[in-house]
């Protein structure tokens, strides 16, 4: 049976030049290299300029993934930007980004699930792809937390950092299997009622202001394991895939222990966990592509290899995907 499937056939990626390291954090508050270290695994982030925008990072992943993807802005038929620090309440930072990219037909739009910002854009595309609404999809996770964390707070300016990585989808042929390349499964999930362990304190309607990030840490990393886990579960379900079929897992980078303990409960084995939250600490919607576009370019995800995409993140949302690249 022929059906279509979206195809991954560009990937780019960027980070700021300047480097935080933990021990200029020591500088900023009442931490160390040593708790930051062995509570999550975090040893730097990057962070923007000053007026480096959100736009700015998520141009320079979307150039790159175009390029990988031998393709012009022109070509795209949507663009897709997960984003929950964007340049401005509104527009969406992705039309920015289409008129940057010099494309003047199709769609732009953000997307917001926090951190699983990308893998909801992801599951937006391939349904867009799959019903013939569009063709070729430029996804990017693009974020400047620093923007908005209290820099006094300890228990979360450590955690995060700044970045954008970028993914091409287009349109292809294939028999329905689990052999085909493309996205061959995504499960998305979400619980209002756990908002009150991540959000932020203000915004447009509420506060007239743009707010600063709250979490309640522990709080998160008690349901994130478990929600995970389900989001995967849901996956490997659908397509009769089980976790020894998983030539790759690139999670979410929120947390050393979180994606070691996850991998752990899927029965994935640690060298099959990509995982760059040592350098860039928590970049929330773009970490999932950042964290592909390392292990794509050092050549230890190959060609039809079977990947599998993970996030959680405030609201809570959460959710997989199983992608064959
Ligand atoms: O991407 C969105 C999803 N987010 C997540 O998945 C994050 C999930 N949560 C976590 O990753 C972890 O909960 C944290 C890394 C945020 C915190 O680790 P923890 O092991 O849960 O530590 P804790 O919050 O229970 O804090 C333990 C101790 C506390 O001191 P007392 O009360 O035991 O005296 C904190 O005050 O560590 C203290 N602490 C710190 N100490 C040094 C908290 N932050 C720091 C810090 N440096 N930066």
């Amino acid at each position: 049976m022929s059906v279509i499937r979206s195809i991954l056939t560009g990937v780019g990626s960027y980070l700021p030049d300047r480097i935080l390291t933990n021990a200029e954090m020591a500088e900023l508050v009442d931490t160390s290299d040593e708790w930051i270290q062995a509570r999550t695994g975090i040893k730097q982030r990057h962070i923007a300029a000053q007026g480096e925008l959100t736009s700015d990072l998520a141009l320079a992943a979307a150039r790159e993934a175009l390029t990988d993807a031998g393709l012009e802005g022109r070509d795209l038929d949507l663009i897709i930007v997960a984003t929950a620090t964007p340049d401005q309440t509104f527009p969406a930072t992705a039309t920015k980004v289409q008129a940057a990219l010099g494309m003047t037909t199709g769609a732009a739009f953000d997307l917001q699930a926090v951190c699983s910002g990308f893998i909801f854009a992801l599951a937006t595309a391939n349904s867009f792809i799959r019903t013939q609404q569009a063709k070729r999809v430029l996804l990017i996770g693009a974020e400047t937390f620093s923007r908005i964390l209290d820099w006094e707070d300890r228990s979360t300016c450590v955690l995060f950092g700044d970045g954008a990585g970028a993914m091409v989808f287009e349109a292809g042929e294939g028999e329905g299997s689990n052999e085909d390349k493309g996205i061959l499964a995504t499960h998305l999930r979400s619980d209002g009622r756990q908002h009150d362990l991540l959000y932020v304190d203000g915004g447009p309607s509420s506060t007239q202001t743009t707010g600063h990030l709250r979490m309640n840490g522990p709080g998160v990393f008690r349901h994130a394991i478990t929600n995970i886990t389900e989001a995967v579960n849901s996956s490997l379900d659908e397509t009769g895939l089980n976790a020894a079929d998983i030539d790759w897992f690139v999670p979410h980078q929120a947390n050393q222990r979180i994606l070691d303990g996850t991998a752990k409960k899927l029965g994935i084995s640690t060298d099959r966990i990509i995982s760059t939250v040592g350098l860039h600490g928590n970049t929330s919607a773009a970490s999932v592509p950042l964290a592909y576009a390392v292990a794509r370019a050092d050549g230890r995800i190959k060609d039809g290899d079977l990947v599998l995409m993970e996030a959680m993140g405030g609201g809570f949302t959460w959710g997989s995907a199983l992608v064959r690249v």
